[in-house]
């Protein structure tokens, strides 16, 4: 998935004013929000969560990568000498660092018939240090060309292996590439591993609530497996929409975990089959069934599955549309939006049909300029900044494609660019000129630089 923005929203607690029913889009990849303040709509950071918009194509570049046996080698020992401390000491291995280390797929697991997990190990044996919640840009080498795309992280931090649970989105070029071409063994080179939207910056309650629909569930159950897997006291809460129960990405995974912990509950909400379904466990044999009630996402059936809601910390991920809503829910039940964080996950191939939609609209024809790249080209007004640079040989890299992990920043010199996301831009940044192009349209003569 390509990252998103992730957001606070200062918020009330859940009135049963009623919501429409929620129709779910579990193909969500998307954007994030940031908190945001109380009543005012929610900063979002987005991202896409794979994919762009062509189909599939063949790479030969991929390196085949035998697996190195360093990486599954047992802890090494340090040694020591007269005078010093005889016991044992594990060595720990070094931070992964994706400038210097490519990633290696050691296991590719299929969560629904069209979301796959990938496993991955860095090329010299290290730990992935990361905040639960966050992404990685990867770089895909696709007929010659390198491709960015931001993908959530699904696994625990500080282990020697990093998981990425990716969704296709149709027509998308890199969710498909990677689903049809990553084979065992193959290498990925990677950006970096960023987002603001963790549940370590986002400081929370004891008591959380994870709300999450379609792809979005995945740095959501990063969030939950971390904070499980450290015996925290956190009550942990999370309430997941699908489509139905074949659409639920991490079913067993939640189950297992469900019979584990005390402390953890879960809530199916399922848009087919009878509406509603949960997860049920009996805590003391270890059993877990799943059992299924009628109904649809609400005020009323928020308040209804988490009367304390007004004590928890929401963490929500999902399409826009679907966090839309559940922000609405809060704000319209006087929750603390101080406590509320959000990111959204929209799919790259989307975004990159909205900009075609919006170059369309237009025959009007303005310049681009970028004189670092001797580029100097008229383009249709309103297209896309990051598409025309692209189009045009600027190396510039667009992870997310949805203004949340900012990749992308670059300044307009001359003239100016109609933007919907400033995410990770500072004030001076923006007063300066910086712009996030994917989030930008050109509507006038430009000038642009990189840096
Ligand atoms: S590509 Fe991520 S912010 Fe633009």
């Amino acid at each position: 998935m390509q990252i998103m923005s992730s957001s606070k929203t200062p918020s009330s607690t859940l009135s049963a004013s009623a919501l429409k029913p929620l129709k779910l889009n579990s193909s969500g990849l998307g954007q994030s929000t940031k908190p945001s303040s109380p009543k005012l709509s929610t900063p979002k950071l987005s991202f896409s969560l794979g994919g762009d918009s062509q189909n599939t194509a063949k790479s030969d570049t991929t390196t085949k990568t035998t697996f190195a046996k360093s990486l599954f080698a047992k802890p090494k020992f340090a040694a020591f000498s007269i005078g010093e401390p005889t016991a044992n000491v594990i060595k720990k291995p070094a931070p992964w660092s994706p400038s210097t280390t490519a990633l290696i797929l050691v296991k590719r697991e299929v969560e629904t018939h069209d979301s796959m997990s990938f496993t991955f190990a860095a090329a010299d044996e290290a730990l992935f240090d990361f905040k639960p919640g966050q992404f990685v840009t990867l770089a895909a080498k696709i007929d010659n060309k390198t491709h960015y795309r931001a993908y959530s992280i699904s696994s625990v931090p500080q282990q020697k292996q990093l998981r990425l649970t990716i969704k296709r989105v149709p027509d998308g070029l890199v969710s498909n590439w990677l689903a049809d071409n990553l084979n065992i063994g193959d290498s990925l080179s990677a950006l970096n591993i960023a987002g603001q939207f963790n549940s370590s910056d986002c400081k929370h309650k004891s008591k959380l609530l994870l709300i999450s629909a379609g792809c979005g569930i995945t740095p959501v159950m990063s969030i939950a497996k971390t904070l499980l897997a450290h015996d925290s006291d956190t009550d942990i809460e999370f309430l997941h929409c699908a489509r139905d129960k074949d659409n639920v990405i991490f079913h067993d995974e939640m189950k297992k975990l469900l019979a584990q912990h005390r402390n953890f509950n879960v809530q199916l909400l399922l848009e087919n089959s009878d509406g509603f379904a949960s997860f049920s466990a009996d805590k003391n044999t270890d059993s877990c069934a799943l059992s299924h009630q009628t109904g649809m996402v609400s005020s009323g059936v928020i308040q209804q599955l988490y009367p304390d809601l007004k004590e928890r910390t929401i963490f929500l991920c999902g399409p826009v549309g679907f966090m839309k809503a559940v922000e609405n829910i809060a704000q319209e039940s006087d929750f603390d939006m101080a406590n509320f964080f959000q990111e959204s996950f929209t799919p790259a191939a989307n975004n990159e049909q909205q900009d075609h939609i919006s170059s369309d609209a237009s025959t009007a024809s303005v310049m681009l300029h970028v004189p670092d790249f001797s580029v100097e080209k008229e383009v249709v007004q309103g297209s896309s900044l990051l598409e025309v640079l692209e189009n045009n040989g600027v190396p510039i890299i667009g992870a997310c494609r949805a203004g949340v992990c900012g990749s992308c920043k670059c300044k307009v010199t001359k003239g100016s660019v109609k933007s919907t996301s400033t995410e990770t831009l500072t004030a001076e940044e923006i007063e300066q000129g910086f712009v996030l192009a994917c989030s930008s349209t050109v509507e006038e003569d430009v000038a642009v630089a990189l840096s």
